[in-house]
């Protein structure tokens, strides 16, 4: 998830584009970029860090000055580390196409090749830069920008917005879109183009959306729409009538919620390019130089610090059952101190949304120093983290605001099931299994999707628990750290005291604490402890306990037993987590929304924890 600004009009482009990508930069934040038609050549400014950054490099370029044609592009990284060669915009090797990107050219690799066999040199690690001497190696036999653009378009699988220039046609701006947005502002003898409508709203309320597959060809004068197939397509200008703090939102009242609802679309990056079906491999880029190693683990030590660590112990569970390795979880603060063993043969995979984490960090060179594999399971690219392991898979889950975590979390569990299932296949694992797994994988954004459809409904039932201020969470087998994940989402942002345990061990002391009226979320999907779990139920409503119920799709009889029911659909057992805690994290979302606590920024809790 990046941002994408472009202009062409009578003002200055330097300047709407250094406001444009301020306006962008929740998108992400990690390097930004700005190039721009000078006199005959195409004029590039690029910086690691924030807009801020870039902005103070542009003060002391006066050439940008002039120039009334730029794009800009502000980073999250996905491939390659956020460094300024990495940064957008990306030119072609023959300084002739400077291109901007939002998304993921899953083909960039074989694309690469091709063009390295033709003789292009690439100075960067992204999928960007492929593309742009994509659209360079047509643009020699094409004669339009256009055409070389549709050509390289056509090759080209995974997701892209884009906007492009050419030094050979200096008044045009090229962009396009597949799967990632892009909107056209259309204003007085001006257009403004960007990822989203924050970019544009302050220049005009006027936009054209772009479809996939659509492109638009925009001069001073006047646009053309085509779609990449070069068929005319008519479109309507629209009017936008969001406030800017509302389309950072994109229309949800905080980041935390967007953030939920953003965990199919999130999980589907997760997943783009690493599930191969039809050799039924699972491919992890960033594993490949240690995968002989991996393979050959005897043991597998999880470690992180909050949601992180709950994501380590259902880790856990998805290496004994689907890779067959001896796994564990420790706290990142304890690894550190409690001298662990680490033998020959051990892994270390830490798991951490920021990469900065301070504890984690520690927890990760303990491990070096013992001599284990190193690796990790990141979201932000490049961060601390990502650069100490010995190799790692990232989520790409795009950038996570609020405090508390959410897609992050699915996204780690995601890749947990990808790990387990990549050394599964080596090590024992029948294709067929294989295959089943990753059809279950593949299903779960849509599922996620019918669980959301009850967002009303939890938000319901936590208005009637609104005024309790003891909650338990209780869970079994992979929902066991469901449980405990629950209940560390309603603490941190409702301030409703809650414990997560996994179920039996209530009756060894947390019985005490119920009474009359208590509620108590149990996350029972369909397994082989189901009936047990109804035990449980049955200990909690024979001491007053009131029972919120997690459950499959299909459960009847559950109803017998709990006061609300919230369903999930059917799914391999070893993906449950991944459904039934978006029900827990919407009840704590609604709960600390009627109780008006500041959702996206609970008191005393810091997004990353950079201190020990
Ligand atoms: C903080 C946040 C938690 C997060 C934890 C680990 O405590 O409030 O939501 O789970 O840090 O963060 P990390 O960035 O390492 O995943």
């Amino acid at each position: 998830m990046c941002g994408i600004v472009g202009y062409i009009g009578r003002k200055r482009a330097k300047t709407v584009l250094i406001e444009g990508l301020k306006r962008l930069e929740y998108r992400g934040y990690d390097s930004a970029g700005l190039a721009a038609v000078v006199d005959g050549h195409l004029a590039v400014c690029k910086s690691p860090g924030r807009i801020s950054n870039l902005e103070a490099l542009l003060a002391e370029r006066p050439e940008f000055a002039e120039s009334h044609i730029g794009i800009a592009h502000t980073r999250w990284a996905t491939h390659g580390a956020p460094n300024e060669v990495n940064a957008h915009p990306h030119l072609s090797d023959d300084k002739q196409i400077a291109l901007v990107h939002n998304g993921i050219i899953e083909n960039y690799s074989p694309l690469k090749q091709l063009l390295e066999s033709k003789g292009h040199v690439f100075v960067s690690e992204t999928d960007t830069e492929v593309l742009a001497n994509l659209i360079a190696e047509f643009y020699r036999t094409s004669g339009t920008l256009e055409l070389a653009v549709q050509q390289a378009l056509r090759e080209v699988t995974g997701t892209y917005g884009i906007a492009v220039l050419s030094v050979r046609e200096p008044d045009r701006l090229v962009v396009a879109r597949k799967g990632s947005p892009l909107i056209i502002g259309v204003g007085q003898e001006e257009y403004v183009v960007a990822s989203d409508a924050s970019a544009i709203v302050e220049h005009t309320a006027n936009v054209v959306y772009l479809n996939d597959n659509e492109m638009a060809v925009i001069n001073g004068c006047g646009m053309r729409t085509i779609t990449i197939d070069n068929v005319p397509v008519s479109k309507q200008v629209e009017q936008i009538e969001y406030s800017l703090e509302e389309i950072a939102l994109g229309g949800y009242e905080h980041f935390m919620l967007k953030e939920i609802f953003e965990q199919p679309e999130a999980i589907r990056n997760c997943l783009r390019g690493r599930l191969d079906l039809r050799e039924g491999r699972v491919q992890l880029g960033g594993l490949e130089a240690i995968s002989r190693e991996l393979v050959k683990a005897r043991r597998v030590i999880f470690t992180g610090c909050g949601t992180a660590w709950h994501a380590g112990l259902i880790g856990e569970y998805l290496f004994e059952d689907l890779a067959r390795i001896p796994a564990e979880t420790e706290y990142a603060s304890e690894f550190r101190y409690r001298n662990p063993i680490v033998e020959f043969g051990t892994a270390v995979v830490a798991i951490s949304q920021s990469g900065e984490t301070a504890d984690t960090l520690a927890a990760l060179r303990e491990a070096r120093d013992k001599g284990a594999l190193a690796l990790g399971i990141v979201n932000v690219v490049g961060s601390t983290l990502a650069r100490q392991t010995d190799a790692g898979v990232y989520l790409h889950a795009g950038p996570e605001i609020g405090v508390a975590s959410t897609k992050a979390f699915t996204c780690q569990v995601v890749v947990e099931a990808l790990l387990a299932l990549y050394l599964g296949r080596r090590r024992y694992m029948s294709q067929e299994y294989m295959a089943e797994m990753m059809q279950g994988l593949l299903a779960i954004p849509d599922q996620i999707t019918s669980v959301l459809e009850q967002s009303d409904q939890i938000r319901e039932v936590a208005g009637k628990f609104i005024d309790c201020e003891n909650w338990l969470f209780l869970g079994r087998g992979y929902n066991y750290p469901v449980a405990l994940e629950g209940a560390l989402k309603l603490k941190e942002i409702s301030y409703i005291h809650a414990e997560g345990l996994a179920a039996a061990e209530m009756k060894h002391g947390p019985i005490a604490l119920i009474h009359e009226g208590m509620p108590v979320v149990v996350v029972t999907p369909a397994c082989m402890t189901y009936d047990k779990i109804l035990s449980n139920i049955e200990e909690v409503r024979a001491r007053g306990g009131k029972i919120i119920a997690v459950a499959t799709e299909g459960d009847r009889e559950i109803h017998k037993y709990a006061e609300h029911v919230f369903y999930v659909p059917d799914c391999p057992k070893s993906l449950q987590p991944l459904l039934t805690v978006i029900p827990l994290q919407l009840l704590a979302y609604h709960a600390a929304v009627l109780r008006g606590c500041n959702v996206d920024k609970p008191r005393n809790l810091a997004k990353s924890v950079t201190v020990e």
